[in-house]
């Protein structure tokens, strides 16, 4: 594991998330308030980039596709597919992947960058 640029922290912005690449691996990275994090950058249900429409409420991470929901301090869900414009077709989706949490990566600033430690 080492300590990795992620991104300029001038680049970031107050409940706001921006996709990051390290190699083939793909990390979400974003801010809420004074607070910085990192989790892996694909949905687990079924791979969305959550940066791409995901939006932060209550300190989680929602997934624009089918609205499954992670905290974002330890990646938790709170919420698989519910897809709330049809449940039942959430609830079916929702059985076509395992549950799984999201993972969440260290972070620390040093310098003008955000960083995570992969
Ligand atoms: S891909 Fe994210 S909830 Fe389905």
């Amino acid at each position: 594991m080492t300590w990795k640029n992620a991104i300029k922290l001038k680049r970031l912005k107050d409940g706001k998330t921006k996709m990051v690449t390290f190699g083939l691996k793909t990390v979400m990275v974003g801010q809420i308030g004074e607070h910085y994090f990192a989790t892996e950058g694909l949905c687990r249900h079924m791979r969305w980039p959550l940066a791409w429409g995901g939006k932060i409420k209550d300190d989680c991470i929602r997934c624009p596709l089918h609205q499954s929901t992670y905290q974002l301090d330890d990646g938790k869900v709170t919420e698989w597919s519910p897809f709330p414009l049809f449940p039942p077709y959430g609830k079916l989706l929702g059985k076509l992947s395992k549950q799984k949490d999201l993972k969440i990566y260290e972070t620390r600033i040093n310098g003008d960058y955000l960083q995570i430690e992969i």
